[in-house]
C-alpha cells in the first residue's frame, strides 16, 4: 500500500465515532493516547539488549511475581500518558496494588477509566519472543467531578466500551475492539503511525490449534485430561491430531488464535483453583475482543464477560477462541464434572 493511501488509527477511530451523532470523541482521544503509550513502549522494546532494560527489576508485584525492568517502564509510561490525557479519570494496573485516581480538573470530569496489563509475557522479554500490552476501557460508574472509586474497576466485562492490545512481535500492531467490531493497525515505523492493516477481524468458527501450558496437565481435572487426549488423537475433524502451539505470552497466543482460529486455555488445576490469568487485565479484554470477532470465552461455568469481579486482582480459569472449539472442550469438562 502506498503511504498516501494509509488510514491512520486516529483517522479510522474518528470516522467510526461519526457513525454516532451524539458521540463526543472522548473515546477516540483516549485510544489515541493509549496508542501513544504503545509507541513509547515499542521504542524501548525494540532497543532491548542495547540499553539496560533486560532482566529483573528486583521487586515483586502485588501478586508476588518478580517484576522485570520493562514491566516497570511500560507501567510508568501508561500511568503518565493517561494522567496527561484529558479523557481518563483513573487507572488500575496489574502491577499496582490499588487503583489510581487522577485528581486534576480534566481527569475528575472524565468519563472513562482504563485497566491494563502493561507488559504481558514478561518471561519472554529476555529471549526476544513476542510480548504485549493489554488494555480495557470502561465508562465510570462513580460521580463525574469526583475521584473515581474501586467500583469503577469492578465492572463485568459485558460493560466494556473498548478493549485491545499492542503486540510487539515481528511487527508492532495495535488491535482494538468496540461493539462495532475488531480492527488491527500495524505500526509504520517511518511515520510513527498505527495504520489500518487488518480491517474487520473475524475469528474462524473452528480451528486446529490448541494452546496451553501442557506441563501442568498432571494437575488437571479428568475432563481436561480427556480433552487433551482428544486433541492428541487422530480426531474426526482433522483426520490427525491438532497442532499444539504455546508461546507463553497471552497476547501472542491470542493474536494467533484471532487470526487463525484455535483455542487458548489456562484452566484451573489442583494447586491453582482459579487458574492463573487475571480477570480484569487479561481475560476480560481478550474475551471482549474475541466475542466482537465472533469467538467465545468462558471460565467453565459462565461466560467470562458475565463475571462481576469482587476484587481488583482476581484470577479466573479461561477457555477462549473459536466458538466450536470452546464448545467442544466444555463438553468434555462438563461430562466429567457437571458445572452449574
Ligand atoms: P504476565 O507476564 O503479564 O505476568 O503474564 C503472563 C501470563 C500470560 O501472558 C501467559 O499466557 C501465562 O502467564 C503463561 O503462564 P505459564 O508460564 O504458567 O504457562
Ligand atoms: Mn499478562
Ligand atoms: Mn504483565
Amino acid at each position: 500500500m502506498s503511504q498516501s493511501n494509509l488510514i491512520t488509527m486516529d483517522e479510522f477511530t474518528i470516522r467510526e465515532t461519526r457513525k454516532f451523532p451524539q458521540a463526543t470523541g472522548d473515546l477516540s482521544a483516549l485510544l489515541r493516547d493509549i496508542g501513544l503509550a504503545g509507541k513509547i513502549i515499542n521504542n524501548q522494546v525494540r532497543r532491548a539488549g542495547l540499553v539496560d532494560i533486560l532482566g529483573k527489576h528486583g521487586a515483586t508485584n502485588v501478586q508476588g511475581e518478580e517484576q522485570m525492568k520493562l514491566d516497570i517502564f511500560a507501567n510508568d509510561t501508561l500511568i503518565k500518558i493517561l494522567k496527561n490525557s484529558t479523557e481518563c479519570a483513573g487507572i488500575a494496573s496489574e502491577e499496582n496494588d490499588e487503583h489510581l485516581s487522577y485528581e486534576d480538573t480534566f481527569s475528575l470530569n472524565s468519563k472513562y477509566v482504563v485497566l491494563f496489563d502493561p507488559l504481558d509475557g514478561s518471561s519472554n522479554i529476555d529471549v526476544n519472543a513476542p510480548i504485549g500490552t493489554i488494555f480495557a476501557i470502561y465508562r465510570r460508574v462513580s460521580e463525574l467531578g469526583k475521584s473515581c472509586t474501586e467500583a469503577d474497576f469492578l465492572q463485568p466485562g459485558n460493560r466494556l466500551m473498548a478493549a485491545g492490545y499492542v503486540i510487539f512481535g515481528s511487527s508492532t500492531m495495535l488491535v482494538y475492539a468496540t461493539r462495532l467490531g475488531v480492527n488491527g493497525f500495524t505500526l509504520e515505523p517511518s511515520i510513527g503511525e498505527f495504520c489500518l492493516s487488518h480491517p474487520n477481524m473475524k475469528c474462524p468458527e473452528n480451528g486446529k490449534i490448541y494452546s496451553l501450558n501442557q506441563g501442568n496437565s498432571i494437575k488437571f481435572s479428568d475432563g481436561m485430561q480427556s480433552y487433551l487426549n482428544y486433541c492428541m488423537e487422530s480426531n474426526k475433524e482433522e483426520g490427525r491430531p491438532f497442532s499444539h502451539r504455546y508461546i507463553g505470552s497471552m497476547v501472542a497466543d491470542m493474536h494467533r488464535t484471532l487470526l487463525k482460529g484455535g483455542i487458548f486455555m489456562y484452566p484451573a488445576d489442583k494447586s491453582n483453583v482459579n487458574g492463573k490469568l487475571r480477570l480484569q487485565y487479561e481475560c476480560n479484554p481478550m474475551a471482549f475482543i474475541l466475542e466482537a470477532a465472533g469467538g467465545k470465552a468462558v471460565s467453565g461455568s459462565q461466560n467470562i464477560l458475565d463475571i462481576t469481579p469482587t476484587e481488583l486482582h482476581q484470577r479466573v480459569p479461561i477457555f477462549i477462541g473459536s466458538k466450536k472449539m470452546v464448545d467442544k472442550v466444555m463438553e468434555y469438562v462438563k461430562e466429567h464434572e457437571p458445572v452449574s
